[in-house]
Order: C-alpha cells, then structure tokens, then sequence
C-alpha cells in the first residue's frame, strides 16, 4: 500500500557529503521510485528562532517554516526522521525544531499539565541515526538513551506509534560500510517503513 511519508533529514549541515544527506536522497528517491507519496524538510535549511520563554510554548508559532512543517507532519503516515547522534542524543537545531513545532499545543506537545494529548495517533516513525560509536555499543553501554528519549519522550507521548529505530554505527570506517547503510535504507524506503 502506498503510504505519504515524510523524511526529516535533522542534520544542521545539509551539505551533500554528509552521510545524513545520502541517506534522506537514498530514502527519498527509493520510496518515491516504489510509489510512496514523499515530502522532505532540512531542518538545517529552515530558519526559526529559538523557544525561550514557557508563554511561548503556548502560543502557536507565526513562522513560515515551522508551519508548513507541521501542516507536512499531519499531512503524512509516516515520519522518517534521520539525524546524526551528537553528544548521544539529536543535535541540538533538531532539538530546537521540535520544541517549535510543538508551540501551541501541536500534535508534540507531551502535555505540560502531564496530560499528554496523542494528537498524532494513527502515524507509525522510523528513526534513523549515524554515529561514530559501533551502534551495539550505543545499545548496550549506553541504552540507546538519547534515542530513548526522542521516542518515548516526544514521539509515543504524541499518539505515533509504532517508532522504529535503525542506527548505523561506526559510520567513519569505510566508503563500503557507507554503501551498505544506503542499501539498508533503500530497502526500508521502498517498503515504506
Ligand atoms: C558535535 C558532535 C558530537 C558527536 N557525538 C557523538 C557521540 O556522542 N557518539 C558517537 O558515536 N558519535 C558522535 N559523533 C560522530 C557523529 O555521530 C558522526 O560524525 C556522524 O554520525 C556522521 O554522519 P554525517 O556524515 O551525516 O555527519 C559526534 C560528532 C559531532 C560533530
């Protein structure tokens, strides 16, 4: 079944040799070729400012880029998010990015009177992360905290579910290893998962 995906490429430096930028063309185009509906953001492409103060969380935000964003997140089925891991967690403009799309109470908001809204059940994610560490590594030593956060914390509190995780370590080692994590994610594309 085809399915409107949306891949968020979270990497603040979209420049083409970073491995993040090979991996959101390689899903893009394998998801698009398989007949999936696909829409992409660059996080590090969008200019936002910083969330600051509480009042602002509360308010929704009058910035084009991050309203679009959102119109594309209920637009979609599925949410594909692909980042670098940087101080074992998401960078921080990834970061910033989701605090400003869940200004207003949108669909992230985890429910600040600790009544979380699951405003976006029925989408299913994947997640995607490259990092420098062997991925059994972050698994194992350090319980894949970061990534634990971004699914429990933001993710499954929003209503999306199932969140998949795919980490792709050791990322430096060869141009081979590389090719082989593009291949992972064509596969993943194409079967729109
Ligand atoms: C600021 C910064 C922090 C990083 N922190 C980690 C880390 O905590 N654990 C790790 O395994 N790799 C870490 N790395 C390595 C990156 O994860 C790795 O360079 C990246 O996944 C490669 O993908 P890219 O080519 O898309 O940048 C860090 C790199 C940078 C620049």
């Amino acid at each position: 079944m085809p399915k409107r995906i949306l891949v968020i490429n979270g990497h603040p430096d979209t420049r083409e040799e970073r491995l993040c930028s090979g991996l959101t063309k390689a899903y893009v185009d394998a998801a698009a070729a398989a007949g999936h509906d696909v829409r992409r953001i660059d996080v590090g492409a969008l200019s936002f400012p910083l969330l600051v103060r509480f009042e602002e969380f509360q308010t929704p935000i009058d910035n084009a880029d991050i309203r679009k964003a959102q119109a594309d997140i209920l637009w979609a089925q599925h949410l594909v998010f692909i980042h670098p891991l940087w101080l074992g967690s998401t960078p921080a403009m990834l970061k910033a990015f989701l605090e400003r799309v869940a200004c207003g109470g949108f669909g992230f908001d985890s429910g600040t009177a600790g009544n979380p809204k699951r405003a976006l059940s029925g989408k299913s994610a994947r997640l995607i992360v490259t990092m420098g560490m062997p991925a059994l590594a972050f698994r194992v030593i350090f319980g894949g905290y970061g990534e634990r956060a971004f699914e429990r914390g933001i993710l499954r509190l929003s209503g999306v579910w199932p969140v998949r995780k795919s980490y792709f370590g050791a990322v430096e080692l060869s141009e081979r290893h590389r090719e082989r994590c593009l291949a992972t994610v064509r596969r993943l594309a194409g079967a729109g998962r």
